[in-house]
């Protein structure tokens, strides 16, 4: 199994209702962090429409760190999204996400546990160059992907981000051919389009406002089975080749 980190460079591409909706689909057990410094746990303002008080997970994770027990909270302290998927509420604000700088690379590690035991993680990052970005995170997954949309703004901002990253980075373009295709934008930002996700704004408000379910719509639903899918392909290619080497 495999740790998945998001992020993006600039305006708010949908890193979020994207790692919520892979999550949600994902065909397996999966742990969804996030860790965006200054996302004020939007899973929980949104998905959940404040029905869901904040618990405080990454501060009792934290606690748990410095008491040496990171391994059970981690087990523990998730919520339960579905049958198959939890989740870690992220920082309530940078403030907060500035006091858990010491947490990210202890918390990379125990994932790295968690995903030789058959969970894979996905991780929300917010944006890029945040002084409270969890870089650690980053340099500890296995894939990085960066969401963007298909416009100039975003095209613009993704040719120039600096990504923090041992492993391969990849691009999710939601909404390809709002104007520009993947192709082109793969040319521009010189890294490959690895997937991409339709525009589907009834069906995305769902997701990162808790809007009701629009009727007949599941076009994004499929597309995220169909993301899901190949993220996971995408890493279980590459460890064949390390194996065959
Ligand atoms: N596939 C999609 N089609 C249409 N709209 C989308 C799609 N995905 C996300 N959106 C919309 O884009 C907006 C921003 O989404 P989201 O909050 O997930 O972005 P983000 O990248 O996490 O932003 P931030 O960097 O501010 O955290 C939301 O209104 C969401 O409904
Ligand atoms: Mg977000």
């Amino acid at each position: 199994m495999a740790i998945y980190a998001f992020t993006s460079a600039a305006g708010s591409p949908g890193v979020t209702t994207t790692v919520l909706g892979l999550a949600l689909q994902w065909p397996g057990e999966v742990l969804l962090v996030d860790a965006d410094p200054v996302g004020g746990s939007a899973i929980l303002a949104g998905f959940f429409a404040g029905r869901v008080g904040h618990p405080g997970t990454l501060i009792e994770l934290w606690t748990a760190y410095r008491q040496g027990d990171l391994t059970t909270a981690l087990r523990e302290k998730p919520l339960r999204l579905s049958e198959t998927a939890s989740f870690i509420p992220g920082p309530a604000g940078a403030a907060q996400a500035g006091g858990l700088t010491d947490l990210w690379s202890a918390l990379a590690a125990e994932l790295r546990g968690l995903s030789t035991l058959g969970v894979d993680v996905l991780i929300d990052l917010g944006r890029l160059g945040h002084l409270h970005h969890a870089t650690p995170l980053a340099m500890g997954a296995d894939e990085v992907v960066v969401v963007m949309r298909s416009d100039l703004v975003s095209v613009a901002a993704a040719t120039a981000a600096h990504v923090p990253a041992e492993s391969p980075v990849k691009v999710l373009l939601v909404g390809p051919g709002r104007p520009y295709s993947a192709r082109s934008v793969g040319q521009v930002v010189k890294r490959p389009v690895a997937v991409t996700l339709p525009w589907a704004p009834d069906e995305a408000a769902v997701l990162s406002h808790g809007r009701p379910e629009p009727r007949r719509a599941s076009a994004l639903r499929r597309g995220l089975r169909q993301a899901a899918e190949t993220l996971r392909a995408g890493v279980e290619s590459r460890v064949e080749v390390l194996i065959d080497e």
